[in-house]
This record gives structure tokens, sequence and C-alpha cells, in this order.
């Protein structure tokens, strides 16, 4: 379907659960998640309609968040049906990798072409303070569990945090030079009541600054790609603040509660739960038709209306 500035939408953004193993300061507030109730959420059957419905209008491209999407009990018969659904070419996983060691290969037997995943820094004791109490072995372990899986093309996404990992830029986009992975630097959102605070924003140019040698390659999706000499993966400038990528932006977001979200950062929605195909489809419709131009000045935060954890970024 195209929207009304001429974006053909194909990609859709389906978070699976607000819920997550991890509390990253710049994601969810501390007190995390606040518990919705269950009757509210997308069954497992609604969210395969939901995939169908926008399937039948046009998006080609899955891909699933959270939250962390591994911690959702049915997370393989969702990948499994979502990757059935016709239309459908390709549904990838963004996830935080603490479980991945466990899911990886099934999560390739369940359809699943292409993972993302988020690491900030490579830091043990700077990981568990910025996910309040993950284990960083884990995800590493993970990434390793998931390349011998036969995962190509793995994305690993670093946030970039002034006062935090503004010293690892260099050590991460390196993580390029040996592993089949592209590491992209990711510009701080300001959200809603997360800690984004804690931390200074950063331009994703800085990254430019601290990685001499990086060659312009070409631009993916939200991302632009650069390449250090002899590399076997890419570096990926993401920068929503600075540079915002609005005027190619090709998605639609569905939240574990049931509503279509049109833009990441603003507060229009609209709802599927309890409806049947041919209202999700008209439901789709509206959303898409609702697509602003773009999400506009952040002017201190995000309109979004809700955390990163309740969107799946
Ligand atoms: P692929 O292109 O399929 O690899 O996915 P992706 O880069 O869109 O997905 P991923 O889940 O890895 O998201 C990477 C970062 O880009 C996250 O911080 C997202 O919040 C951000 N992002 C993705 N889509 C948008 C968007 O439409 N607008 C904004 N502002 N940020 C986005
Ligand atoms: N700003 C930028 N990226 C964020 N993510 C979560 N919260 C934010 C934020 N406030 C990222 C995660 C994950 C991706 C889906 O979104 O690190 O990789
Ligand atoms: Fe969990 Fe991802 Fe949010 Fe971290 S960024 S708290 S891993 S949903």
């Amino acid at each position: 379907m195209v929207d009304n500035y001429g974006r053909t939408i194909s990609y859709l953004r389906l978070s699976v659960t607000d819920l997550c193993n991890l509390r990253c300061k710049y994601c969810m507030p501390e007190t995390g998640v606040c518990k919705k109730r269950h009757e509210d959420m997308l069954t497992e059957d609604e969210m395969v309609t939901a995939v169908t419905a926008a399937a039948r209008l046009g998006i080609r491209k899955l891909r699933i968040t959270g939250g962390e999407p591994l911690v959702k009990k049915n997370i393989l018969s969702i990948c499994r049906r979502a990757s059935a659904v016709p239309g459908i070419e390709e549904v990838c996983v963004t996830t935080n990798g603490v479980l991945l060691k466990d899911f990886a290969a099934d999560l390739k037997k369940s359809g699943v072409k292409r993972l993302n995943i988020s690491l900030d820094t490579l830091d043990g004791e700077k990981f568990r303070r910025i996910t309040r109490g993950g284990d960083l072995q884990a995800v590493l372990s993970g990434i390793e569990t998931a390349l011998a899986a036969g995962f190509r093309r793995i994305k690993i996404n670093a946030v970039l945090m002034g006062g935090f990992n503004d010293d690892e830029i260099s050590q991460l986009a390196g993580l390029t030079m040996k592993q089949s992975v592209d590491v992209r630097f990711i510009e701080l959102m300001p959200m809603v009541d997360a800690g984004y605070k804690d931390f200074d924003y950063l331009p994703a140019s800085v990254v430019l600054d601290r990685v001499p040698g990086l060659e312009p390659l070409s631009v993916d999706g939200v991302a632009k790609l650069y390449r250090l000499p002899g590399a076997v993966g890419s570096v990926g400038l993401i920068s929503p603040v600075s540079d915002n990528f609005c005027d190619g932006c090709n998605r639609i977001r569905l939240t574990a509660d049931g509503k279509f979200k049109p833009c990441l950062h603003k507060p229009e929605e609209f709802s599927v739960k309890g409806l049947d195909i041919a209202e999700m489809m008209e439901q789709f419709r509206r959303a898409v038709l609702a697509k602003p131009r773009w999400h506009g000045e952040f002017s201190g935060q995000s309109r979004a209306g809700r955390e990163m954890n309740e969107i799946g970024g």
C-alpha cells in the first residue's frame, strides 16, 4: 500500500511482548514493565491474522521485536506461522541475544531468515550496568551459536551513549574485522521516562571521527553503511535524531496489545484487538494513511507516548 506521501509500506514490525529479561536504561524505566492484562494482549491467532491482513495489503517483510521476543513462550510457533503467511517473503527477529544460545537453531528451523542483536558494550561490568543485571557472556555466546546455526548478515545494534560507550566505538566497529557481522551505531532517541537523560546524546557522525578509515558503501534501510579496509562486515550509522530517514520510511508497527502504530514517534494508534481479518485490513489502511511525513522535531522528547519496550524500536 502507498501512503499519502508516495511511500510504499512493505515492512511490518510486530512486537510480540513488552516483557523483557533485561532492563536497558534507555529503553525501560527502572520499575520495569507495567504488566498489562492478559486479555488486552493479542493472542497468537490474532497476531497471525493481523500479519495476514497486512500481507494482503502489501507487507512483504516482517520483523519480530519485543520487549524481548525470546521470552515469549510461543515465539517459535509465531515465527513458523508468520513465515507461512502468503506474501511474507522474510521474517527477521531483533533480540537482546541473552537466550539465543538455546534458540538460534530452532529459530532457523522456524523460518527466521535474519537476526539483529543489541550490544552496547564489550565490557562485562558496563553491560551489567546498562542492562541492570545482564550477562555479557550469554550474549557473546548467543552470537557465536547463531553464526554456527547458519545465520548470515547478523546485525549488532549499539546505542551511542556519551559518557558510557563512546570510548568503545572503535572496538565495537572492530568486531566487523573478524566476524561476519554488521555493527550499527544508533543515536539515542529520547523516549518517555526511560533513563535516556543519564547519557549524553551523540550524533552518529562521531563514529566517523573516532574510527578513521571508514569507507562509504551504501544505504541499507535506516542505516548508512561504511566498511573498514579488509573487514568482513560493515559499519552502519542510524541517525533518527540528527538526520531523519522518514522520506524513505517503508514501515508500520503493531504493538503486543494490538495497536497499529503509523510512526514510532507519534501517539496515533489503530486497534485490531478482537477484530476479524476484514476489519484488521481496514485498520491497517487507516494506519498507513495516517503516516505523517516525518516524526517532527523531538523538542526534548519523543511524542511516542510509549517506552521503546512497548513499541519494539
Ligand atoms: P533491518 O533494516 O531489517 O535490519 O531492521 P532495522 O534496522 O530497522 O531494525 P532494528 O530492530 O535492528 O532497529 C535498529 C534501530 O533502528 C532501533 O533503534 C530502531 O528503533 C531504529 N529504527 C528502526 N526503524 C525506525 C524508524 O522507522 N524510525 C526511527 N526513528 N527509528 C527506527
Ligand atoms: N534509542 C535508540 N535505540 C534504542 N533501542 C531501544 N531504546 C532505544 C533508544 N531510546 C534499540 C535497542 C534495540 C533496538 C530495537 O532499539 O538497542 O537494538
Ligand atoms: Fe530489553 Fe531490548 Fe529494551 Fe534492553 S533494549 S530492556 S534488551 S527490550
